[in-house]
């Protein structure tokens, strides 16, 4: 099997009830350990670039990479994705260099604006046989290079995404729920805490996703900020040297019910960030002599991998539905 758009896998999902897990990728391992997980699990994947992927490891070194995760798993549909493409250049870029999907992420200008960019991606896309995510709302962290603190982040208005879609032509779009982006998605003011301490996020916006979906129906959303922030994670960072107080993520439950209704594509970037920098700092505490790459990337990337598994199995639902 050769790359391919996510149309035929958004399909398969929505009426399946389970999504497909978009993972950044920025280098070998970490399409490796991804890939490994999927082709064992006969799970669709998405394999996404940003723009920092793009600018740290280079587009051609990033496109063959995926490639030859494609030929090493021939049995599983992957989709190779541009992540919150901020220009018409970006995204033509990746449409021309191999990507069969891109993002357009104008979602911090005007509805007017966002819908001019978005439509113009589309028309060039499609009459290049590549798929477009759009984005209304904003979600807090870090999106575009802009930051938003948490607390001040817009949810999307549902009364503008059926005008959004009809006048763009995009074929997915990316809501904002109450995820948001990186390790520290809410603040603890946000959260209750739990009886070992551990933060405890406010649910995400279920009626706002409800509203969209009786809107838009049959029309697959996507969900940014998804990752979990797994606390094991967080304590083996903590516990060998590293610091991230009150990281918190999404709960898993709360994901698994929104891949079950319309969110189709969910987004996990800071999950495989903790599984292979909690595993290399353990690795480096417990082997002080050692100083081959090799030897620590190999459990990071096992990690990945594992990780990803889990994901497909427990969160995403995508396992056998290759
Ligand atoms: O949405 C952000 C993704 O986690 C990508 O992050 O721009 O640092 O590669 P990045
Ligand atoms: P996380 O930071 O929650 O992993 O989100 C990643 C993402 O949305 C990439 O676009
Ligand atoms: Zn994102």
């Amino acid at each position: 099997m050769s790359l391919v758009t996510t149309t035929e896998m958004f399909k398969k999902a929505y009426d399946g009830g389970y999504a497909v897990g978009a993972f950044n990728v920025n280098n070998m391992e970490i399409v490796q350990g991804i890939t490994e997980a999927a082709g064992e699990l006969k799970s669709p994947v998405i394999l996404q670039v940003s723009k920092g992927a793009r600018a740290y490891a280079n587009h051609t070194y990033l496109v063959k990479l995926v490639e030859a995760a494609v030929e090493e798993n021939p049995e599983i549909p992957i989709a190779l994705h541009l992540d919150h493409g901020d220009t018409f250049e970006l995204c033509k870029s990746c449409i021309d260099g191999g990507f069969t999907s891109v993002m357009i992420d104008a979602s911090s200008k005007s509805f007017e604006d966002n819908i001019a960019l978005t439509k113009q991606v589309v028309e060039y896309a499609h009459a290049n046989g590549v798929v477009v995510e759009a984005e209304l709302g904003t979600l807090a962290g870090i999106e575009d290079e802009v930051v938003v603190e948490a607390g001040k982040e817009s949810y999307t208005r549902p009364e503008e995404v059926e005008e959004f879609v009809d006048k763009t032509g995009c074929d997915s779009l990316a809501i904002a729920i109450g995820t948001s982006h990186g390790a520290y998605k809410f603040t603890a003011d946000q959260c209750t805490r739990n009886a070992d301490g551990i933060l405890v996020p406010p649910p995400l916006r279920f009626d706002v996703l409800e509203e969209c979906i009786k809107r838009l129906p049959g029309f697959p959303i996507v969900l940014h900020g998804s990752s979990s922030v797994p606390q094991e994670f967080v304590k083996m960072v903590n516990e060998h040297g590293g610091k991230m107080p009150d990281a918190v993520g999404i709960p898993e439950e709360q994901l698994r019910q929104a891949a079950k209704l319309a969110v189709c594509k969910i987004n996990i970037d800071s999950d495989i960030r903790l599984a292979m920098t909690g595993n290399i700092r353990k690795y480096f505490d417990e082997h002080p002599d050692h100083f081959d790459p090799r030897q620590y990337l190999k459990p990071a990337r096992q990690a990945v991998k594992d990780m990803v598994a889990h994901k497909i199995k427990y969160v995403l639902g995508s396992d056998g539905k290759a």
